[in-house]
């Protein structure tokens, strides 16, 4: 049976691949992280359309994927448009900052976004929020320098990002024009989902799009009779950076890999 393909710039859409794994277990999967090309978000929509071509194609080339999960916000928004005019005959599922879901449950109707410069930039994202903030009040908040912090495993960098961006993304509580929702608009941030809570009270609901994602995969599939009915699925290991580093990234953030995971294997 063929895999579905997964990509990021790094190790991000590991996030989404944890909620793909658990929504779909006897699928397999081939995880690219574009690490020697990260971070994608601080860099125009060029270099990032053409990363994300360049990464399908290796998927496609190397392994017929049957589908495609762009685990990135930002190669999302700048590239799946392309993909999908590229590549017609292949199901492509993209993931946005979980907007709607954010503004139909905040109390308080103030949400902060948490995302890459280049997402919230976008032309999508803004027609995401036109369409979808209401009478909301949504505030951007991009992150610089996160997803590299998270991609060194630079703890202290981590920490110290995160109180600032939080602090940013305040102030948190239930009465009026206090943030009661914070949307995870980058795949990288539910990783370091726990520092961020450090910085917030108890209550405040952070939203992230990895369980969505999985169900819409879930749901393209069965769509085309491609879903596999049996067996106990796999995982291989990508990328275009050191994939010792990725199989410890995995092994840390995916928590349980199946016994049947195939040892990762270098990028042709
Ligand atoms: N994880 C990616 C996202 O969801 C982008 C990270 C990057 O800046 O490379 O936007």
């Amino acid at each position: 049976m063929p895999h579905i393909g997964v990509f990021d710039s790094g190790v991000g859409g590991l996030s989404v691949l944890a909620a793909l794994r658990a929504e779909l277990q006897h699928e397999s999967f081939v995880y690219f992280a574009d690490t020697a090309f990260a971070p994608y978000g601080e860099r125009g929509d060029a270099y990032v359309t053409e990363r994300s071509r360049q990464v399908a194609a290796q998927l496609i080339d190397a392994h017929g994927i049957k589908a495609l999960v762009v685990a990135c916000n930002t190669a999302t928004t700048a590239a799946i448009h392309l993909l999908r005019s590229e590549h017609p005959a292949l199901p492509i599922v993209g993931l946005e900052p979980a907007l709607k879901p954010a503004v139909a449950t905040s109390r308080t109707g103030h949400i902060s976004v948490m995302a890459t410069r280049g997402t919230l930039a976008s032309a999508k994202y803004a027609a995401l929020r036109d369409s979808f903030a209401g009478t909301a009040t949504v505030r951007a908040v991009p992150c610089d320098g996160l997803v590299k912090a998270i991609e060194g495993f630079d703890t202290a960098a981590i920490e110290a990002l995160c109180a600032r961006y939080m602090a940013e993304a305040g102030p948190f509580g239930h009465a009026t024009g206090e943030v009661d929702t914070v949307v995870l608009g980058c795949t990288h941030y539910p990783l370091v989902k726990s520092e961020l809570q450090r910085h917030a009270p108890p209550s405040l609901r952070f939203i992230d799009t990895g369980a969505p994602v999985a169900q819409q995969t879930r749901r393209v599939l069965a769509s085309l009779g491609q879903l596999a009915d049996g067996g106990q699925g796999g995982l291989l290991l990508q990328g275009s950076g050191d994939l010792a580093v990725l199989e410890a990234a995995a092994a840390h953030w995916l928590r349980q890999p199946r016994p049947s995971d195939a040892p990762a294997t270098a990028a042709a």
